[in-house]
């Protein structure tokens, strides 16, 4: 058993950002920016921007987070967000998700400039990724291919299942999966036998916020299991979706929590945001 190592290679990636970084100031005089749009007071949602916040300053870019109340109106967004897509100093806009009842997340999420979407969430974007065409893809699913890449993983052929199909995260890995020629099987909440699907699974991909969800009989010898669930353990520790002691034992290759998918994410965004400005440049 092999652990792909999303620490080490997210680390890797922000030395080259921040080294194009350094070349892109030469060049332009400016530094790719960044704007974080985070409403209310999820605690979840505080960390995550915390840690973009950090990724973004530790690679030197310019970044700026709008921090709102949860009563503010669907009107006082969509007045940042024009503001945002206007400003020259912005190259990337993310609308941390999810956001409170009252607003309208599709609408928030189609406001943003499809150039400047370096979350992958605009239908333009989606749309992009569902015919493989470039654009910008989701951080997590992008985070999890370049971490296959990295440890000489293809999965043309595989059979790939993909345990959550929200359109963050479970969407997104699906297309990317197909377009690397895997054939890929989508569970989900409504799925009758999660087990009869995982069983089949040559890399399995897990994220939907149930602890142990995976257990070892749900899969066969040799899989790879990629985890993209992020649960607080009832001792205060971070966990996965995956019952990883024991799945380990007989995967070929997995992801820790943490230490796996996630700082792949911050360092997609990252260069999400990058290419967003050297696009710009020209
Ligand atoms: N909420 C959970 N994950 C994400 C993400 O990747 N981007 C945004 N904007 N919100 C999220």
């Amino acid at each position: 058993m092999q652990i792909l190592d999303g620490k080490a290679l997210s680390s890797k990636i922000k030395d080259e950002v921040a080294l194009e970084v350094k070349q892109l100031k030469i060049e332009t005089g400016r530094v790719p920016g960044l704007a974080v749009i985070l409403v209310g007071n999820d605690e979840a949602s505080h960390a995550y921007v915390g840690m973009k916040k950090k990724a973004c300053d530790a690679v030197g870019f310019y970044s700026v987070t709008h921090e709102m109340p949860k009563d503010i109106s669907q009107e006082a967004i969509e007045k940042t967000i024009e503001m945002m897509n206007e400003n020259p100093n912005i190259d990337g806009i993310l609308v941390q998700l999810p956001l409170p009842e009252q607003i309208d997340t599709t609408r928030l999420l189609e406001l943003v400039a499809p150039e400047k979407d370096v979350d992958g969430f605009h239908p333009f974007n989606v749309g992009r990724l569902t015919t493989g065409l470039d654009g910008f893809v989701p951080c997590t699913p992008l985070g999890i291919m370049k971490l296959l890449q990295e440890y000489k993983i293809d999965v043309k052929g595989m059979n790939a299942c993909v345990v959550g199909a929200s359109n963050i995260v479970g969407k997104p890995m699906a297309s990317l999966l197909l377009n690397a020629n895997a054939s890929v099987d989508i569970c989900h909440i409504y799925t009758k036998d999660l087990k009869k699907h995982t069983l089949e699974a040559d890399i399995l991909l897990v994220g939907v916020g149930v602890i142990n969800l995976i257990k070892e009989d749900m899969v066969k010898d040799n899989v790879i299991i990629i985890d993209i669930g992020i649960n607080r353990a009832e001792n205060g520790k971070l966990v996965g979706d995956v019952d990883f002691e024991n799945v380990s034992k007989k995967a070929s290759f997995i992801t820790p929590v943490p230490g796996g998918v996630g700082p792949m994410t911050i360092a997609m965004l990252l260069r999400n945001t990058l290419e967003s400005a050297k696009l710009r440049k020209n």
